[in-house]
């Protein structure tokens, strides 16, 4: 059965979903998770100001499934050093995250986010644009006690996630393939992090360092495929299930992977959604109703569905790569995860 986000919600239920190890290893990774939720309103909570902790706390508080923190934990899994857990590299992951939500939020103006009004929504863009400063400070106050590596690793996953977000701004170059430069931009915007979680998780675990690569692998794959199957439930899911407003990718006029396979579609049939498409951001309530529909009846999302798919399984190929360790088998139910999301 397919696991909703809002059964995902703060990493416990996802555990239970998604592990289908060792009991022992199920036990370890939620009493970890706890650990991780209990570390992030501590850092909420050590702001000198209450009105800061409120708004930073705003969107840790609401919800989110904490998949990059059990990413680090299960990668700190296949480390070498005992009494290492990764809840340090988990918690520095979520907070990265979490700030790259409230900025994100105020770049496509959104108004929702898990299920509570956004941040941007609730007060102003420039209180949510300081607020994911704000997180983005304390994580990189956490991550320096994880070592230069770390800072260093850190730092580029953070440049490659706002360079991504630039560059899906920017939209392709007139010369540049339009997929070639969508795969780019979520590499950059999403994957980059999921790999940074992993590979964090596995060097304060003590990994070696080709599993710290495969792992990080993985991440990209994943991250990449995660970020397909976000922009599929945009389409075919709804505001409610979502946690935050459906159809938004075509509010903003971001061009989505099934966008952009619907705009490739030379057909007749296709001619009214391409049309629709092409015309830029689709500010009008029933304009959006429409393409979605015409979206969701096109072969564009079943096209970006095998992209996705492929993804995964570049990223499960990889996971034999790995020690065999109980903890493989969650990095491969993290791949069914991401398949069943949007089925
Ligand atoms: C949302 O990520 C942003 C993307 C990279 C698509 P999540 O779906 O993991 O966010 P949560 O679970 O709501 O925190
Ligand atoms: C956002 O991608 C990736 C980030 C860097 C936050 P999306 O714009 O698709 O994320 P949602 O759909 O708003 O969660
Ligand atoms: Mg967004
Ligand atoms: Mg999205």
């Amino acid at each position: 059965m397919p696991v909703t986000d809002e059964e995902a919600s703060r990493g416990q239920t996802m555990i239970s979903r998604l592990v289908v190890a060792e009991p022992e290893l199920v036990e370890r990774l939620s009493a970890r998770l706890e650990v991780v939720e209990k570390r992030l309103f501590q850092c909420v909570n050590e702001a000198y100001d209450p009105f800061v902790a409120e708004t930073v706390g705003h969107l840790i508080a609401a919800g989110g499934k904490r998949m990059r923190p059990l990413l680090a934990l299960v990668a700190a899994e296949f480390g070498e050093t005992p009494g290492r857990d990764g809840v340090e590299a988990a918690v520095v992951s979520e907070l990265i995250h979490v700030a790259s939500l409230y900025h994100d939020d105020v770049m496509d103006n959104a108004y929702v986010r898990h299920g509570v009004a956004s941040a941007n929504a609730k007060w102003d863009n420039t209180v949510a644009v300081r607020a994911g400063n704000w997180l983005l400070s304390r994580a990189a106050r956490l991550v320096a006690a994880l070592g230069a590596d770390a800072v260093r690793l850190q730092a580029h996953a953070s440049d490659r996630l706002v360079e991504g977000q630039m560059r899906e701004l920017l939209g392709p170059g007139d010369d540049e393939d339009r997929l070639a430069h969508y795969f780019r931009v979520i590499s950059d915007k999403s994957a980059s992090l999921l790999s940074l979680a992993l590979r964090i998780g596995a060097m304060d675990g003590g990994a070696a360092p080709e599993t710290m690569e495969t792992l990080a692998a993985y991440g990209e794959h994943l991250g990449v495929a995660f970020q397909i199957s976000d922009d599929l439930l945009d389409i075919s899911s709804s505001s409610e299930r979502l946690g935050k407003e459906q159809g938004k990718d075509l509010a903003v006029g971001v061009a989505s992977l099934p966008i952009l396979l619907a705009l490739a579609d030379t057909r007749p049939q296709a001619r009214e959604l391409r049309a629709l498409l092409s015309s830029g951001p689709l500010a009008d309530a029933e304009d959006r109703r429409r393409a979605l529909a015409l979206l969701n009846a096109s072969p564009a999302m079943a096209e970006a569905r095998a992209m996705m798919d492929e993804h995964l399984a570049r990223a499960a190929s990889l996971v034999a790569d790995l020690p065999d360790r109980p903890a493989t088998k969650v990095l491969l139910a993290f791949c069914t995860f991401v398949a069943s999301r949007t089925e």
